[in-house]
């Protein structure tokens, strides 16, 4: 039987799963694939994929166990020793220096298997704060595709074998033996987000001063590993670091990121995002909804991504958020399923309308500052000098509007100016 990679039975699988089973292998390294597929089949006696898509579609349950068999949970604590002492003496005292005591640092271990990456990291924090200090201040983000193995990280339980690459001290410190085994620090435990996340489908978390995604980039064809960077440049913060596996690189034609350390993986954010990234995690847009972008147009959205220090935002024609630069993203929690959303629905679009509405542009075609805007939320209340200016192809056609907001703090009224 002929078994190559692309061959279009093999496609049709891929392709019930996702639209059959919620279950997204498309962006997968297909030699990988196959052959952990294979694998699956030959274990019921299953001989072609036509008929492996029958059984799939006759049995309601395979799909969970073919997916135990393509998602690789291999995984321990401290993987790759000498990357994680690197992390524990030069990166995690960059990252504690670089937030303020009274911001919140927020770690992600996507990709976190049944859990020993992120108690790693736990634990480094814990150690070089103090379990205190962690409590208060360090967030703790896991995720993985994988239900069941989110349900083991989250029990935190371990046999004797597992343990043995945590150092003695570390392992006393922070587990409690059990009958056949260890447990993690029942506290700290619950300093960590655990949850479900498919790093080439959801939106990525945001704000995150670490994001360790180590082993798992190695399994996506090139073009999703590429669409996985620039979700996460848009997770990190501009101080942010990412932490690779050891046998990761990251082909990075644009230098979005930046090399801290080729030997052990780390990189720093580089290049702002342009255009063709934000088309690398949006295809559908690129081919349903910008196919003809002119030149002007690529410009009006770089120019309002990325000419400012200031939240910027740029709405188009039709009333749809289409860009936001990081200050943005930051100040009204913008993630990327935001964008080409009704800009009414957002925050910074409630805080506009609550003045007037972006038609009223549209038909005046000129621009305008708002003054002290005031706006309320549960930290308190901020005012805005907001900088609304229409933007026009070459040929006059409003393209949209590009917002500023320009946090003033002050306490007088707001005012039109
Ligand atoms: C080999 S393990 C690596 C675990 C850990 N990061 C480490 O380095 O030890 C790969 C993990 O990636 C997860 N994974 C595979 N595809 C994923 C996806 N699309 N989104 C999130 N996690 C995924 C798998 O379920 C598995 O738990």
């Amino acid at each position: 039987m002929n078994l190559l990679p692309a061959e279009p039975e093999f496609e049709a699988l891929l392709d019930y799963l996702k639209h059959n089973r919620g279950c997204d292998l498309t962006g997968y390294k297909r030699s990988s694939l196959v052959r952990r597929f294979r694998q699956r089949m030959q274990s019921i006696n299953i001989g072609s994929y036509q008929d492996y898509l029958q059984y799939l579609q006759s049995h309601d349950s395979e799909w969970r166990a073919l997916l135990d068999t393509v998602l690789i949970n291999v995984t321990s604590f401290f993987r790759d020793r000498d990357a994680w002492d690197y992390l524990a003496s030069n990166i995690i005292p960059k990252i504690i220096a670089s937030v303020q005591p009274d911001e919140p640092i927020r770690v992600w271990s996507a990709g976190c298997a049944a859990g020993q990456e992120v108690y790693s990291l736990l634990m480094l924090f814990a150690e070089a704060l103090g379990i205190e200090a962690c409590l208060q201040r360090v967030q703790f983000y896991a995720t993985d595709v994988d239900e069941a193995a989110i349900g083991q990280a989250r029990l935190a339980t371990y046999d004797s074998k597992q343990v043995t690459s945590i150092p003695p001290q570390l392992l006393e410190k922070y587990f409690e033996p059990t009958l056949d085994g260890y447990v993690f620090h029942r506290q700290m435990r619950r300093q960590i987000v655990f949850g479900h996340h498919h790093l080439a489908k959801n939106a990525p978390m945001s704000k995150i001063d670490l994001l360790s995604c180590r082993n798992v980039l190695i399994y996506f064809t090139p073009e999703t590993q590429a669409s996985i960077f620039v979700r996460f440049h848009f997770a990190l913060k501009n101080t942010g670091f990412l932490f690779l596996g050891n046998s990761e690189t990251l082909v990075n034609h644009r230098q979005i990121f930046t090399s801290i350390s080729l030997k052990h993986h780390v990189y720093a954010k580089g290049l702002n995002l342009e255009l063709n990234d934000h088309l690398l995690i949006n295809p559908k847009s690129s081919k349903e909804q910008v196919i003809d972008t002119t030149t002007s147009q690529i410009q009006f959205w770089q120019t309002a991504y990325e000419t400012s220090h200031e939240a910027q935002l740029a709405v188009d024609n039709r009333g749809c958020l289409v860009a936001s630069n990081n200050q943005a993203n930051i100040l009204f929690g913008l993630t990327l399923n935001d964008w080409h959303r009704p800009f009414e629905e957002l925050e910074p679009g409630k805080l506009l309308g609550s003045q007037t509405s972006l038609q009223t542009f549209y038909r005046n075609r000129r621009r305008v500052t708002l003054k002290n805007i005031e706006w309320n939320t549960s930290k308190g209340t901020s005012y805005f000098d907001i900088y609304i200016v229409p933007v026009f192809s070459q040929k006059q056609h409003l393209l949209g509007v590009n917002l500023t907001f320009i946090n003033t703090g002050s306490l007088t009224t707001s005012s039109r100016g």
